[in-house]
């Protein structure tokens, strides 16, 4: 229904460009490859930018229609905002570039177009985030319109072709094919986290992440028997109330040497999230299919691993399930045993989410022993009370993986912010009946949550990232336009190349 992307390089813009689009930085006429450009039109910069109120901030263009002695349809002049300055992060910088660039292509509904960049800050890496937030921004999920949107695409090209031209093609389109990878990886995150709950259940959730063997990525699939015989009785009273049975699904990618323990990612894979017995009000109910946020930007971070051939052992585990009320649901007060032995005391059957990690979690260290494990969860409430939509929440025993991910955070534009905890707060969780129970109350209530997931780390270095606010319900940014920007995929790839490789 929509049209398809296709990007390319190339030296010198091709013939016939359709729209041409050059850069312009902030308080400087066109520099580089972009000059002879300019002066073919013969216009005044000067006076040009000023009619166009023009001052070259990032957002802002000049747009030429039939452009003098220019082999193209339109001029766009874009405004690259100030020169990297080191203190701003230059990387998320081009990405965003990428992603204004590409809505100001739709809008002007461009079926080719093509992209001058050089000048001594577009190294392969930036061109690369360029090319990233030009993907990303196209992304949009139509899969289920029939007749509204057709309608407004109507007479819109079948195929939009940019072309970026650069000084190194050779090196820029290695970077570009690297960087692709991990865009691959976010675009099936939000694949998976736009699909509704009817058509995307655990066995469904499973069958794609089993086409990731085709990659290189070996794949199990545990079923509730295999589950039952381990003793994952707490992720299993999460999906007794459902008549879609739950799935554990272990990915594994082996890119590092042999010897080498493996980094582990845990995902929060609830299809839906109806709350159970303690059933949620009505209001927003149907944003939690994309209650399995951390599974899907598991998947997407193992297709982004084997997709860059990453030299990294890299260990995906996800618990898939439904949370209904039925007659066979886990009731508030029942008491189950965890597969590490722990028991646990369910007062409310809409904390579930630390269910199902504590089973995958204790499942993860126990088999695997990894270096360390990140766990993402669409958690609590209380996180987008706490951080909004910005920030994911940070917990951790580990110093060292909470300044390694905050720094990832940054370089990738997908933020975390850390939170504490403590023995304080692990008391909220104590249990009459149990060793402890799966609410604290309403103080803390993300802090408690990630208490309560530390009971089933053993002594491993862990990090949770609560994305209840990020993973789906964000607004729309310059490469996302909006709802399930594909959140945690870039940020762990980031992690991984920049400690945890080669
Ligand atoms: N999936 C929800 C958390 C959530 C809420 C994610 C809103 C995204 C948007 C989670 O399973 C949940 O229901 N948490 C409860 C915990 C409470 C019962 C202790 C919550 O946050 O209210
Ligand atoms: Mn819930
Ligand atoms: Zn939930």
């Amino acid at each position: 229904m929509q049209h398809h992307l296709v990007l390319k390089t190339a030296g010198l813009p091709p013939k016939k460009t359709g729209t041409l689009v050059i850069y312009a930085m902030e308080g400087k006429p066109p520099e580089g490859a972009a000059v002879a450009i300019w002066q073919a039109t013969g216009l005044e910069w000067e006076r040009t930018a000023r009619a166009a109120a023009f001052a070259g901030r990032q957002g802002q263009v000049i747009d030429i229609l039939t452009p003098p002695n220019l082999d193209a349809d339109r001029l766009l002049v874009l405004g690259a905002g100030k020169p990297d300055d080191g203190q701003t992060h230059g990387l998320t910088g081009w990405a965003d570039r990428g992603g204004s660039l590409m809505a100001k292509i739709l809008a002007t509904r461009a079926g080719k177009a093509a992209v001058v960049v050089d000048g001594p800050e577009a190294t392969p890496q930036a061109i690369a985030e360029l090319a990233a937030g030009l993907r990303l921004r196209h992304y949009s999920f139509e899969k289920y319109r029939t007749f509204a949107r057709k309608e407004e695409l109507n007479g819109e090209p079948g195929e939009l072709a940019v072309t970026l031209c650069v000084a190194d093609k050779a090196a820029v389109d290695k970077a570009i094919d690297k960087r692709m990878a991990v865009v691959a990886g976010t675009l099936l995150a939000r694949d998976l986290i736009n699909e509704p709950a009817n058509v995307l259940g655990p066995e469904e959730f499973t069958g794609i992440a089993v086409e990731l063997s085709a990659m290189g990525v070996e794949v199990e699939v545990l079923t509730e028997e295999e589950m039952g015989k381990l003793g994952m009785k707490a992720l299993l009273s999460v999906a007794q109330g459902s008549d879609r049975p739950a799935r554990l699904v272990v990915m594994q990618w082996h890119g590092g040497r042999k010897k080498d323990a493996p980094v582990a990612f845990v995902g929060k894979g609830v299809c839906f999230d109806t709350g159970g017995i303690s059933i949620k009000p009505a209001g927003s109910m149907e944003d939690m299919k994309g209650d399995m946020g951390g599974a899907a930007a598991v998947t997407g971070l193992m297709k982004a691993l084997a997709g860059r051939r990453a030299r990294v052992n890299a260990v995906g585990v996800i618990g898939l399930v439904e949370n209904m009320p039925d007659g066979k649901a886990t009731r508030p007060g029942d008491i189950v045993t965890a597969m590490s032995g722990k028991t646990i005391e369910i007062i409310n059957t809409d904390a579930e989410g630390r269910l199902v990690l504590a089973d995958a979690l204790w499942y993860t260290q126990d088999r695997f022993n990894p270096r360390f494990m990140v766990n993402l969860a669409t958690l609590t409430g209380a996180i987008i009370v706490g951080l909004g939509h910005d920030y994911a929440g940070l917990f951790s025993n580990s110093d060292d993986l909470s300044a390694q991910l905050y720094a990832a955070g940054l370089a990738s534009g997908e933020k975390v912010w850390r939170l504490p905890m403590g023995p304080a707060y692990a008391k909220l969780i104590e249990s009459r009946f149990a060793d402890i129970k799966n609410t604290g109350g309403r103080a803390a209530g993300s802090i408690t949550a990630a208490q309560f997931l530390a009971h089933f780390v053993n002594d491993t270095p862990w990090a949770h990232l609560d994305i209840a606010g990020t993973a789906f319900g964000a607004k729309a940014s310059e490469t996302s336009t909006g709802w399930a920007p594909g959140f945690g995929v870039a940020l762990l790839d980031r992690l991984i190349e920049e400690h945890y490789e080669g």
